[in-house]
């Protein structure tokens, strides 16, 4: 029987979120690292959360009126990058070219909607998925670590930084700004849903804006002129929001903090791109999306 690709429906949400759960936690058992989504329930609401995003575009693919796995691609207008998330096929069904076909149809969607860019966060510890995104045209940009412990409330600030919540419309302006010379595009509409929930911050030296985050956690961003920047942020952050964050492996200077004031390094992660690509030249930290 031919495998056939369909929308995602809110009455494929249960089944595609215990496919997510069960594929990524027999990847993780073998590894030795915790589950990415930590239970079944989590994977069941984020997926029926994705479904009613008008950002979020999502189809399955089944056989036999079988669900196999689903994919997602997402948006962060006026961000030109689209995001692949959540590409999962079920243990028992790999190896049948049923990823290769969901990745074709989220690229496809990707192209139609003129996105050029596209990236996503890869778990190495995967084979399977790397050679995918590799023969799908995607390049290995960055190798990451997700980075797992506690802010360590102000301890950096003998440094003379300031930091305070980012507030209206001329704090985004100067982030956008900040972003746009790091990446070529600024992320505003997630740093608005930051600002909105009360955890994106920013940090000045001599009253000028040295670097901002949208958060500090799995799903947030941030860049920075320098990595003194970066570590007032992450030490002064409310909290690490969900099981931890993203940070450049290559950035050592800011691993080599990060370890020596107690953080441990939870799982591995690589930032893959389609399309130009402006590496960052000063430091950031990448969400689970980009
Ligand atoms: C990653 C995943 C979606 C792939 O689904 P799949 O249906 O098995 O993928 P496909 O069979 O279409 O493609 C896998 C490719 O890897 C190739 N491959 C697998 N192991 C390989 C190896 N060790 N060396 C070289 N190629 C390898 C396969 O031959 C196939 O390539 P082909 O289509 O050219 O033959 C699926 O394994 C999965 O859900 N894994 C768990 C969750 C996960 O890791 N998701 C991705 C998160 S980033």
């Amino acid at each position: 029987m031919s495998l056939s690709i369909r929308h995602i429906e809110q009455n494929d949400a249960e089944i595609c979120g215990k496919i997510w759960y069960e594929a990524h936690k027999a990847i993780s058992f073998a590894h030795g690292y915790a589950s990415e989504p930590p239970s079944e329930e989590f994977g069941i609401g984020l997926i029926r959360s994705l479904i009613k995003s008008t950002n979020s575009w999502g189809v399955l693919a089944e056989r036999q009126d079988r669900i196999l796995g689903s994919i997602f691609l997402h948006r962060f207008p006026p961000s030109p990058v689209a995001v692949i998330g959540l590409l999962t096929i079920q243990p028992s069904a790999e190896g049948n070219g049923a990823g290769r076909k969901l990745m074709d149809a989220a690229l496809s969607q990707a192209r139609i909607l003129k996105h050029e860019q596209v990236r996503l966060v890869q778990s190495p510890s995967h084979i399977r998925s790397f050679v995918l995104y590799t023969k799908s045209g995607f390049t290995l940009r960055e190798p990451l670590f997700l980075v797992q412990g506690q802010p360590l409330k102000g301890g950096t600030n003998v440094w003379g930084n300031n930091i305070r919540p980012v507030r209206d419309d001329g704090d985004i302006y100067l982030c956008n700004e900040l972003c746009k010379s790091v990446f070529g595009f600024s992320r505003e509409m997630e740093l608005r849903q930051a600002k909105d929930q009360g955890i994106a911050t920013i940090v000045e030296r001599d009253g000028v804006m040295t670097g901002y985050a949208a958060g500090i956690g799995i799903g947030c961003h941030a860049v920075a002129k320098s990595n003194k920047d970066l570590k007032v942020l992450i030490a002064n952050a409310s909290a690490i929001l969900g099981p931890g964050f993203f940070v450049p492996a290559r950035n050592h200077g800011l691993m080599r903090w990060l370890l020596e004031n107690g953080f441990l390094i939870g799982w591995p992660a690589n930032l893959m791109t389609i399309g130009p690509y402006k590496e960052p030249l000063t430091p950031f930290l990448p969400s689970l999306a980009y």
